[in-house]
C-alpha cells in the first residue's frame, strides 16, 4: 500500500479523506468533530440537525404551527439552531486538526436562509460548506459572504461545466474541491441525469478525468476532486492517487462511518449494515425530491414497490380501451379502467387493498385503510422540509405555495422516516418500518475480516484503517 500523504484543501493540509454529510443528523458535530481529529474533512449536516437539552438529549421537534407555512417557519429556526450545536460540538472536538464541513441538499426548504442563520450563529467555526442534490448555483455566492471554501457535489463534467459558467468563476478562490458523487454506488440521493441507465453502472475512472480536463480548462488544475460513492479503502485506489493524469485527488466515505462507535444510528441499524448481502441495497424512485436514492431493501421500500406496483392508469370518459367504470373514493365517482385492469383491482381489494388513492399521472393506487389513512395524515402534516415535494405538493414559493400538481401518494414524508430512524433508538423495528439510505458497497461490512466478532471501530481506528488498507 502506498504511503498517504496529505493534500492542500480549503487553505489547510489533510489528509486526503473525507466524511460525507448525512442527513437528517446521522453526520453530526460528533462523527465529523472526530473525523477532523484523525486529520481529515469532517462533515456534519445542517439539513434539521439536533440541538440538545442539557442532558444532552436531542430536542424532539415538535410543530405547533398550524399551516405548512406556519410549520416551515418553525422548521427553519429547530434547523439553524441544530446547525450552530453541530457546528461547535464539530469544532470544539477537531481541535484545529482537519477541517469542519457543513452540508446542505439545496432542495431542502428554506436552504439558503437556514446555511446564512447557521454561519451568522457559527462564525469562525466552518471551514467549508458542501451542497448536493439540484443544481446549488447560489453556494459560491454564500461562500463569499462568508468568507468559507466551498465543496459543490455534482455527478458529471457536464453538471459543474453548467456551475463553474453561471456562477463560480466568479468565486474561484474559495473553490476548495469539486466532489464527483458516483450516481450508481454513492448512499443517499443520487444525481442520475435522465440519460444515464439506473441499471447500467459506468466506471467513475474516465469520468472522473473528464471532470479533471475540464477544470483544467477553467485554471483548476490543483483543485482537488473528491471521489464518493463505493470506496472502501485507499489500497483499492492506488491507480488513482498521485495519478498526474487525474490530478489532486482525496476521498469521500458516506457508508463506513455508519459503522462506528461515535455514528449517532441505533444498535439495530449498526447490527443490520453488518448482515447485509450484496444486492440489498436498492437504486430506487420513490424520493419526494424526484430524485434516485439509495436504500437499503426493507420492509419501508418493500411497501413502496408494493404500492407503485398496484397501479392501473384510468380515463375520467369511456376511451380507448378505458370502458370498464369503478367508483374512487366514498362517494364512488366513476373513471375508466382497460377489463383487464378492473380484475386486478378486484383482486387487490380481495386481499384488503381497498383504498383507491389518485396520483399525478391519472393513475390510480391500492392500499388498505391503515395506509391510506397514514398518507393523508403525513401530507397534512407537512412541514415544509423540501423547497418543492412531490409527496404533499408544497413548494416554499408563494403566492400559493404548492406545486400545482396533486399531491403524489407513490412517494413518502421524508422528514418523518428519517427523523424517526435516527431518533428511534429503543425499538428495533424502527430499521424496517422507515428509509434506510445506504451506499451500495454496504455489503462489505459483513465480509471484512475487520469487522470480525462484530468488531465496532471508533472513527480513529477506521480512519487508520482506511489509509493503511488490509
Ligand atoms: C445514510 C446516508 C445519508 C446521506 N445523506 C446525505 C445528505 O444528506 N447529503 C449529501 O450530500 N449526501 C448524503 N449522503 C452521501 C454521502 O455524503 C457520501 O457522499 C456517500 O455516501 C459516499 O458513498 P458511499 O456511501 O459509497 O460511502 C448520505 C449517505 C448515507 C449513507
Ligand atoms: S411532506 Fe414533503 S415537504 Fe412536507 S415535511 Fe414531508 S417530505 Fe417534507
Amino acid at each position: 500500500m502506498k504511503s498517504i500523504n496529505a493534500i492542500r484543501m480549503g487553505g489547510a493540509d489533510v489528509l486526503p479523506i473525507v466524511e460525507g454529510g448525512k442527513g437528517v443528523a446521522v453526520s453530526n458535530g460528533l462523527s465529523s468533530g472526530h473525523w477532523a481529529a484523525s486529520g481529515g474533512a469532517g462533515t456534519f449536516s445542517a439539513v434539521n440537525a439536533d440541538s440538545f437539552d442539557e442532558t444532552g438529549k436531542p430536542i424532539p421537534q415538535v410543530y405547533d404551527g398550524r399551516t405548512r407555512r406556519e410549520r416551515h417557519e418553525e422548521l427553519i429556526a429547530y434547523a439553524i439552531r441544530g446547525g450552530i450545536t453541530q457546528a461547535r460540538q464539530a469544532y470544539e472536538l477537531a481541535a484545529g486538526r482537519g477541517r469542519i464541513h457543513a452540508n446542505i441538499l439545496w432542495e431542502m426548504g428554506g436552504a439558503e436562509r437556514v446555511i446564512t442563520g447557521v454561519m451568522e450563529g457559527a462564525k469562525g467555526l466552518i471551514q467549508g460548506l458542501t451542497c448536493g442534490a439540484g443544481m446549488p448555483y447560489r453556494l459560491s455566492d454564500i461562500a463569499q459572504k462568508f468568507n468559507v471554501y466551498y465543496y459543490p457535489i455534482v455527478s458529471s463534467a457536464r453538471a459543474f461545466n453548467a456551475l463553474w459558467k453561471r456562477a463560480y468563476h466568479k468565486a474561484a478562490n474559495l473553490l476548495g474541491g469539486v466532489v464527483y458523487e458516483d450516481p450508481w454506488l454513492a448512499g443517499g440521493h443520487n444525481g442520475l441525469s435522465n440519460g444515464e441507465d439506473p441499471h447500467k453502472p459506468e466506471d467513475p475512472f474516465p469520468r472522473v478525468l473528464a471532470l479533471r480536463k475540464l477544470m483544467r480548462t477553467f485554471g483548476l488544475d490543483q483543485t482537488p476532486i473528491i471521489m464518493a460513492g463505493g470506496v472502501w479503502w485507499l489500497e483499492e485506489w492506488e491507480d488513482w492517487i498521485d495519478n498526474p493524469d487525474l490530478g489532486p485527488i482525496a476521498f469521500q466515505f458516506g457508508t463506513r462511518p455508519l459503522l462506528t462507535q461515535e455514528s449517532p444510528i441505533s444498535r439495530a441499524w449498526k447490527q443490520r449494515l453488518l448482515s447485509l448481502k450484496e444486492g440489498d441495497v436498492f437504486l430506487n424512485h420513490f424520493s419526494p425530491t424526484g430524485f434516485y436514492s439509495s436504500a437499503v431493501n426493507n420492509g419501508f421500500i418493500e411497501e413502496l414497490r408494493a404500492r407503485n406496483e398496484r397501479q392501473v392508469a384510468y380515463a375520467l370518459e369511456p376511451v380507448g380501451e378505458h370502458t370498464a367504470e369503478y367508483g374512487v373514493g366514498p362517494r364512488k365517482r366513476p373513471v375508466y379502467l382497460a377489463p383487464g385492469d378492473l380484475t386486478r383491482v378486484h383482486g387487490w381489494e380481495d386481499a384488503g387493498y381497498t383504498e383507491a388513492l389518485r396520483t399525478p399521472d391519472t393513475t390510480l393506487i391500492f392500499v388498505d385503510r391503515e395506509k391510506a389513512t397514514e398518507i393523508t395524515r403525513d401530507q397534512v402534516e407537512c412541514m415544509g422540509c423540501l423547497s418543492h415535494c412531490r409527496f404533499s405538493n408544497w413548494s416554499q414559493e408563494p403566492p400559493d405555495y404548492s406545486t400545482g400538481k396533486k399531491a403524489d401518494p407513490r412517494s413518502f414524508c421524508i422528514q418523518k422516516t428519517l427523523q424517526d430512524i435516527v431518533h428511534e433508538h429503543a425499538d428495533p423495528e424502527s430499521i424496517e418500518r422507515n428509509l434506510m439510505f445506504s451506499g451500495h458497497n454496504a455489503y462489505r461490512f459483513a465480509s471484512d475480516p475487520f469487522y470480525g466478532n462484530g468488531f465496532i471501530p471508533t472513527v480513529k481506528q477506521l480512519v487508520e484503517r482506511i489509509l493503511t488498507g488490509r
